[in-house]
């Protein structure tokens, strides 16, 4: 880092020091008054703290609601989740995306059971050992359900440390870690860090924040140089992948052919529909035909059935379905299964569409 830039990192950090006691003292009041209920936050247990955090990592609060609750009816503790079968696991994830943090999450909770007789460990060095877990998510627990002095920081509390500071230069990360560790209070920490989260989601918005609402006010730099709209610069989005698919929808007594999807796949889950990536310049019948030659040895009349879109992570998938009306069963040369549209392993929402598509377009051509 330019020296510069340490000089002003160590300025902000004595200048805002000084205000901690007044800073903790307006957050915590503002927070009494103005947080959201949410349903991690009643009854915030160090699993079911663990749970929201991870389902949280990448994932929208309104989205995750739904998630946590089911998730925490089918496994209520550590020892459900860790005797469950993953399949049952990755059904409960599926829409959430991003599979390998439920992964890590019950690779963690059979260790816990194993290493702590199923009791969540209180130590952030031991929490911080589990699978899946970073130093964010470490502090989160420690803090919120432990109420240890850790700090924590998210990207909320990034965008609020740099409004108040008026950082306009490249900012170490060590640095937002270094004022939360001098802003957080001996009590209360658990309220002191999820104030700091919410006071990024409700008021210091990324773009036109709320000032007169927020409980900084009278600390923030950048609201008195006028600064807020311009503080932090907006950041380069990551760019989408346009992705086409070709896919196979063969259906036999009810059931459809799938089978293992590659390790690393950008689809989650171990199984799906058969499906091949259709390259620029090719026709995706041409592909549907290749794919037919791969899965089941020989090819058969296909014809389009659905076009799917859905998105996953930063990639746009155009999927095309084929299916085969003639189709009376057949005995596939791959690994392959046999499964219901609902069973447990198709876990990838697309799969799951392209079916309820396809469904719908035959039920469309019988009734026609
Ligand atoms: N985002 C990450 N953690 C959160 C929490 N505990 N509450 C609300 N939003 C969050």
């Amino acid at each position: 880092m330019a020296d510069q830039s340490k000089l002003i990192m160590k300025a902000c950090l004595k200048r805002r020091n000084g205000k901690a006691r007044k800073l903790q003292n307006s957050l915590l009041r503002w927070y009494q008054g103005n947080h959201r209920v949410l349903p991690w936050r009643s009854n915030p247990t160090p699993y079911r703290v663990w749970v929201s955090e991870i389902m949280l990592q990448q994932t929208q609060v309104k989205t995750v609601i739904p998630y946590f609750n089911r998730f925490m009816v089918r496994f209520p503790d550590i020892a459900a989740l860790a005797e469950a079968p993953e399949q049952e696991v990755m059904a409960l994830w599926s829409g959430l995306g991003y599979y390998s943090r439920a992964r890590n999450l019950q690779h963690s909770a059979r260790q816990i059971l194993e290493r702590f007789s199923g009791k969540f460990p209180q130590k952030f060095e031991d929490i911080l050992a589990l699978p899946g877990i970073g130093r964010y998510t470490a502090g989160a627990i420690c803090s919120i359900a432990f109420n240890q002095q850790q700090p924590i920081v998210d990207g909320n509390i990034r965008r609020v440390l740099t409004r108040v500071n008026a950082l306009r230069v490249r900012i170490p990360e060590s640095f937002f870690w270094d004022q939360m560790k001098l802003w957080i209070p001996a009590q209360d920490v658990s309220t002191f860090n999820q104030a700091m989260m919410e006071l990024g989601a409700l008021v210091c918005l990324p773009s036109d924040p709320h000032c007169p609402k927020c409980p900084l006010l009278h600390v923030c730099l950048a609201k008195r140089l006028g600064l807020q709209n311009s503080i932090p610069s907006a950041r380069k989005k990551q760019i989408t992948q346009n992705i086409k698919i070709a896919a196979l929808v063969l259906e036999q007594k009810g059931k459809f052919l799938i089978t293992p999807l590659e390790k690393g796949d950008f689809i989650p889950g171990d199984w799906g529909l058969p499906y091949l990536k259709i390259m620029p310049g090719m026709a995706p019948e041409e592909v549907a035909s290749v794919l037919c030659r791969k899965v089941l040895g020989r090819t058969i009349p296909l014809v389009s059935c659905t076009r799917v879109h859905h998105t996953i992570s930063h990639y746009r998938i155009s999927a095309y379905g084929f299916c085969s009306p003639a189709f009376r069963g057949c005995k596939p040369i791959e690994k392959a299964r046999w499964t219901s549209s609902t069973g447990k392993l198709l876990v990838s929402s697309l799969f799951r569409k392209i079916i309820v598509n396809y469904r719908k377009t035959a039920a469309t051509q019988e009734e026609s």
